[in-house]
C-alpha cells in the first residue's frame, strides 16, 4: 500500500520549540504567529485520565511541581505554573487539555502531530484514551490527527481503539532492520525518526515501500532542504521563528 502525507512538510516541535515554554498554548500562538500550520505536541494522562500536553513524566523541568505529573489529578495540575520556568513573560501559563488545543489548532487550520507519550507504565492506557479523545475532539476535521509514540504498545491500544486514525511510529535511535514488519503490525503509515539517525539511503528506501516518513527535530535551514530533497513528507523544527513555512 503507497501511504499519502496529506499534511504540510514543516512541523513546529512542541508548538514553538523553544521560543515559548513547550506543549502550551501560548506556544501554539507563537507557531501560529509564525506561519505553521500543523504541530506537534506530547500527551499523557492525570491520575484521573485527563488527555494533557506534557512531555516529561516528572514535573520538575517544566512547572513548578513536583514529582510525577500522573500522581495528580487534573484539578491537581492545573493549580501549577507551566510557563514561570522559561521566562517571566509566561508566568503563570496554565497545562493544557487536549480539548483546549484541539479548539485552538482547529479553530486556525493547523493540523496536528499528537505524540502519545504515556507515562511508564501507562502505555495501553495512554494510547487508548488519546485516540478515543481525538477521534471525538477531530470528527470534524478537515485532516485526522497524526498519532504518533515511542511506545508500541501504545499505537497498539491507539489502533485497537480507534483504527481509522492514522499512526506513526517514533524511533530514537538506530532503525531497526525489521521496521516494514513493525509498521505492518501497527498498521501505520510510516515512521517519524530521529535526524541523527537518517541518511538518503533509508529515506528513499522508507518512500520506495509506500511509508512516510518525517524527521526531528531539525533546526538547520540547510539540513530541512536536503531532508525534503531526499524525499522526507515532513520535518519537525524548534526555530519556528527563522526556519518557517514561508522561507522555504
Ligand atoms: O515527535 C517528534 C519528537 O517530538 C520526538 O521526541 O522527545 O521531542 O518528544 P521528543
Ligand atoms: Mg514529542
Amino acid at each position: 500500500m503507497n501511504h499519502h502525507w496529506p499534511y504540510p512538510a514543516l512541523i513546529a516541535h512542541r508548538g514553538a520549540g523553544k521560543v515559548a515554554p513547550e506543549n502550551t498554548l501560548a506556544a501554539m500562538r507563537i507557531g501560529a504567529q509564525n506561519g505553521f500550520h500543523m504541530m506537534e505536541y506530547d500527551v499523557k494522562l492525570s491520575r484521573d485520565g485527563v488527555p494533557v500536553l506534557l512531555h516529561d513524566d516528572e514535573l520538575e523541568r517544566t512547572s513548578n511541581g513536583q514529582g510525577l505529573a500522573s500522581a495528580l489529578t487534573f484539578a491537581e495540575l492545573s493549580t501549577l505554573d507551566f510557563g514561570a520556568w522559561h521566562s517571566t513573560a509566561y508566568a503563570g501559563e496554565p497545562i493544557p487539555t487536549l480539548n483546549s488545543i484541539a479548539a485552538f489548532t482547529l479553530a486556525n487550520q493547523i493540523h496536528s502531530n499528537i505524540e502519545i507519550k504515556p507515562t511508564t507504565g501507562d502505555e495501553a492506557q495512554t494510547g487508548r484514551l488519546v485516540a478515543l479523545a481525538a477521534r471525538a475532539l477531530w470528527a470534524q476535521a478537515s485532516l485526522p490527527p497524526l498519532l504518533s509514540s515511542f511506545s508500541e504498545v501504545a499505537l497498539q491500544a491507539a489502533h485497537e481503539a480507534v483504527p481509522t486514525l492514522p499512526r506513526a511510529l517514533l524511533i530514537e535511535e538506530a532503525v531497526p532492520a525489521d521496521w516494514p514488519e513493525r509498521l505492518e503490525r501497527l498498521a501505520c503509515m510510516g515512521l517519524n525518526l530521529n535526524d541523527r539517525f537518517v541518511d538518503q539511503a533509508l529515506i528513499q528506501a522508507i518512500r520506495q515501500a509506500g511509508y512516510t516518513v518525517a524527521v526531528w527535530t531539525v533546526n538547520d535551514a540547510e539540513r530541512v532542504r536536503e531532508l525534503l530533497d531526499w524525499g522526507c513528507n515532513g520535518v519537525f523544527t524548534d526555530k519556528v521563528t527563522t526556519i518557517r513555512p514561508d522561507t522555504l
